[in-house]
């Protein structure tokens, strides 16, 4: 038994669909029950349990002998997490597939960086097996401003450098093979897509797919803090989104790793196969 935490997700989601395409005995977690239908019609378990409520957590491990946890950005995401391991080690869970992020280690300097780091050197110290997800910029962030793309024909670019953004496909199918596969316990798995694209790029191939003119409009980092938290986003986790953020034109997220393909055997999906799958959310 496999039981995936935030099941309802931009990597949960299509983690699930994956383990259930390869016969894999799930159960989906959510923090709303009204969720639970809809988990349940895809073909597996489904409970509800919120990260604050260990006895919950503990209840969505029982039987599991691997999980994958991971958090939304939130300013509660270490305290969160702990409790997760916390009740997958009481239920007897073996084998956490961690998602972080890319650049998480104690040395590093950013604050996601750090954040993350903490909860995978938790996740070392609880001496269960782990295996660390750690991805760059979503290519599904776009769709925090597919409307604007499609209404005003102009894609903001808060990031203002090149950047290796990965399909949370990927990231899933990735995760997938940590949960099902051998030899992964003890890796960390840095995921980036193919190539890196600036800005322009992006709006280019938005051009391309979506048959419109796209534009790239550089914004500022006041902006884009701005538009994070008019979606709900905390303060601090915005500005830690704005830190992380401000090292792409310096090149630092370009980076590319051949992670997606070592461990699938396929190439990792490009930002043109992204658009063309999710070309109606672009466009009026
Ligand atoms: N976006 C990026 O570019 C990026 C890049 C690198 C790393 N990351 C990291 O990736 C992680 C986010 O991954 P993701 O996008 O797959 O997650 P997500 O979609 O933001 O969240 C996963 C799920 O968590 C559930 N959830 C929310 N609050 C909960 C609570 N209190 N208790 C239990 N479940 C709760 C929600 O589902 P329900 O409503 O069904 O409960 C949500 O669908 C973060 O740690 C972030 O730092 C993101």
């Amino acid at each position: 038994m496999i039981t995936v935490f935030g099941a309802t997700g931009t990597t949960g989601a299509p983690l699930v669909d994956t383990l259930l395409a390869k016969g894999a005995d799930i159960r989906a977690v959510t923090s709303d029950p009204a969720k639970l239908t809809t988990l349940k019609a895809k073909g597996c378990e489904a409970v509800a349990a919120n990260f604050t409520d260990i006895a919950a957590l503990e209840n969505a491990c029982a039987g599991a002998d691997k999980i994958y946890l991971v958090t939304p950005a939130h300013l509660d995401m270490r305290q969160w997490k702990a409790n997760a391991i916390t009740a997958a080690k009481a239920a007897g869970v073996e084998h956490v597939v961690l998602a972080t992020g890319l650049g998480a280690s104690p040395k590093a300097g950013l604050i996601f960086g750090k954040w993350h780091s903490e909860t995978q050197e938790l996740l070392k110290e609880s001496g269960l097996d782990w295996t660390f997800i750690q991805p760059t910029y979503f290519m599904q962030n776009l769709l925090w401003q597919a409307e604007h793309i499609a209404k005003d024909g102009v894609y903001y670019d808060d990031l203002g450098g090149p950047v290796a953004w990965i399909d949370a496909r990927d990231i899933a199918d990735v995760a997938a093979e940590a949960l099902t596969g051998f030899g992964h316990a003890g890796k960390g798995y840095g995921l980036t897509g193919p190539e890196a694209l600036t800005g322009e790029e992006v709006a280019a191939v938005l051009s391309d797919v979506t048959g419109r003119s796209i534009t790239a409009a550089p914004l500022s980092a006041d902006d884009a803090k701005a538009a994070m938290m008019a979606g709900g986003m905390q303060d601090e986790v915005a500005a830690a989104m704005v830190e992380l953020a401000s090292i792409a034109p310096k090149g630092y997220l370009a980076g590319i790793e051949t992670t997606v393909e070592d461990v699938l055997g396929r190439p990792a999906r490009r930002l043109r196969d992204f658009v063309t799958d999710n070309r109606d959310a672009f466009v009026e």
